[in-house]
């Protein structure tokens, strides 16, 4: 045999029994993974092509002769055969400019994968999963998915403890509403969308003095009025009281529970005021309290369930 073929087979069996030898120590070795199977196999494959192309190659060298036409022009000396292009190129030439007309005309355009297109599609069907599984959670079950997005969601501007950090950061959830919010909704108005849709508070301005109904709310009586409804309108001999009957009654009802349409429930929370704050934020005496539009119907639904059950029990 040639020594040269004899170099290539020392060659290649060294380098597998090289192989074999770190597979022996790695951790979990080939089993069962199948892609570092065809990993390993690929490598063998290539070492043992690679020896004996190389061995062909440097053969030729050493004892073929090159044979053929040359072509008329010289370089220095340096001759140029008349080879023909290898059949098999000319096809792989006219294949691939083929393959590049039906790619670009139909192959991409009709078959195009987008990752976005993908994202998408997935979204919607987990959209659809979590409709189906949480549609008809209730109680329990509610407020805890709602404690789960209150502090995902809602924990860095209403605290831990959902007072707002003292209303400095946000409102304080544990309450209806407190007595600086119900004095800015007097003195300034509100023209948010508690009711879902537009619906105005006048300012002090618009609202009648309880004792003379052609004189503006005074200062008095915003004073007294705002303890009583941040109290949870129970005081009902207070002067805030007097107050409330003669001069918001009409329109968030006798008792504050609101009236339908025409002013929001301030004596309680109710899901459908929730869910308006989450869709349409709000903005007033503490600040501006952003549009939870990445929160689905339900996940509102849940997170109003849990801020109703932190007033519970008072
Ligand atoms: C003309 C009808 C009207 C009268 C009178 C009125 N309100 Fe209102 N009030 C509204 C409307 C409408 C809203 C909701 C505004 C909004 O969506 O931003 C509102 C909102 C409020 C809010 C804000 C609730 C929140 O969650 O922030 C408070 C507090 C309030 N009113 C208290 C009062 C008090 C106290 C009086 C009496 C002194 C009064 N309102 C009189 C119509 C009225
Ligand atoms: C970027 C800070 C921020 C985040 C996040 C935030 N809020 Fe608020 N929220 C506020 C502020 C500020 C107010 C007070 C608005 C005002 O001045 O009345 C507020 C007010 C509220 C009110 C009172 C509305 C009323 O009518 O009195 C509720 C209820 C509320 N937030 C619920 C939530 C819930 C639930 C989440 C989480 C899904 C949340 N907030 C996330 C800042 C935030």
């Amino acid at each position: 045999m040639n020594k040269l073929y004899l170099w290539g087979i020392i060659i290649a069996g060294a380098m597998l029994g090289a192989t074999a030898y770190v597979l022996k120590y790695l951790k979990n070795g080939l089993s069962g993974d199948i892609v570092n199977i065809l990993a390993i196999a690929g490598a063998a494959a290539l070492v043992v092509i690679t020896v004996f192309v190389v061995i062909k190659y440097v053969h030729q060298m050493q004892v073929e002769q090159a044979t053929g036409e040359l072509a008329d022009e010289s370089w220095d000396d340096i001759g140029e055969y008349k080879n023909p292009v290898p059949f098999g190129w000319a096809i792989i030439f006219l294949g691939t400019m083929i393959w590049g007309m039906w790619y670009f005309t139909i192959g991409y355009p009709v078959n195009a994968f987008s990752q976005i297109g993908q994202y998408n599609e997935e979204v919607t069907t987990l959209n659809k999963q979590f409709d189906k599984k949480y549609a008809n959670i209730k109680g329990d079950e509610l407020v805890n998915m709602g404690e789960s997005v209150y502090l995902v969601e809602c924990v860095a501007c209403h605290g831990l403890n959902a007072d707002g950090n003292g209303e400095i950061d946000a409102a304080d959830l544990n309450q209806r509403i407190s007595e600086k919010s119900v004095k800015y909704a007097i003195n300034h108005g509100l023209t948010g969308k508690l009711l879902g849709s537009e619906a105005t508070m006048p300012d002090r301005t618009g609202l009648m003095n309880a004792n003379n109904n052609y004189a503006p709310i005074t200062d008095i009586e915003i004073d007294a009025v705002a303890k009583y409804v941040a109290g949870g309108l129970k005081d009902k001999n207070s002067a805030g009281a007097k107050v409330f009957a003669g001069t918001c009654t009409m329109c968030h009802g006798p008792d504050g529970k609101g009236v339908v349409g025409m002013a929001p429930d301030i004596a309680t929370w109710n899901t459908k005021l929730l869910v308006n704050v989450l869709s349409y934020g709000k903005v007033a005496a503490i600040g501006t309290m952003p549009v939870m539009d990445r929160l689905n119907a339900k996940q509102k639904e849940a997170v109003a369930a849990y801020v109703m059950s932190l007033s519970k029990g008072e």
